[in-house]
């Protein structure tokens, strides 16, 4: 049963990095994020390879939010308040449990939210 449960959590993990992109002009390929609001183009970078995968169904597609706005619109960011920002304070980084099963964002991640949401 551990080796199951070893091999699946193995094999998401996989699938999830496949996805992964590192480059700007990967993410902004796909979506309509604009070029010229850097910290959202830097946050979502963050977004889509720790968080996406999970928060993109059809209840909760995270992957339209594509400006400031629809963000702040959604709850999940509180403009210029980290500790008002579910999105920050519902991270492991946080004492939480986000991203869920996996591991805490890098400080390099969680300060490009962070500088993301203070300048908002
Ligand atoms: C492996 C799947 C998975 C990953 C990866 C993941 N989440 Fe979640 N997240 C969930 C599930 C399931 C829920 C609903 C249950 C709960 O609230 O604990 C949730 C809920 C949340 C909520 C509460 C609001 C909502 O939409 O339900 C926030 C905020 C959140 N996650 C943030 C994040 C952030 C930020 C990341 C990336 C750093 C992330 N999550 C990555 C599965 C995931």
């Amino acid at each position: 049963m551990k080796l199951i449960s070893t091999l699946l959590i193995l094999s998401f993990i996989c699938s999830c990095q496949t996805d992964n992109s590192n480059s700007f002009d990967d993410i902004l390929g796909s979506s309509s994020i604009d070029p010229n609001n850097p910290n959202l183009v830097k946050a979502y970078a963050v977004i889509e390879e720790r968080c996406i995968d999970c928060h993109s169904g059809y209840h909760n597609s995270w992957s339209a939010y594509d400006t400031d706005e629809k963000w702040i619109a959604s709850g999940n960011v509180t403009a210029g308040i980290i500790g008002d920002s579910p999105l920050i304070m519902r991270l492991k980084n946080r004492g939480s449990n986000m991203p869920l099963g996996g591991a805490n964002l890098t400080e390099d991640e969680y300060n490009t939210l962070v500088t993301w949401i203070e300048g908002l």
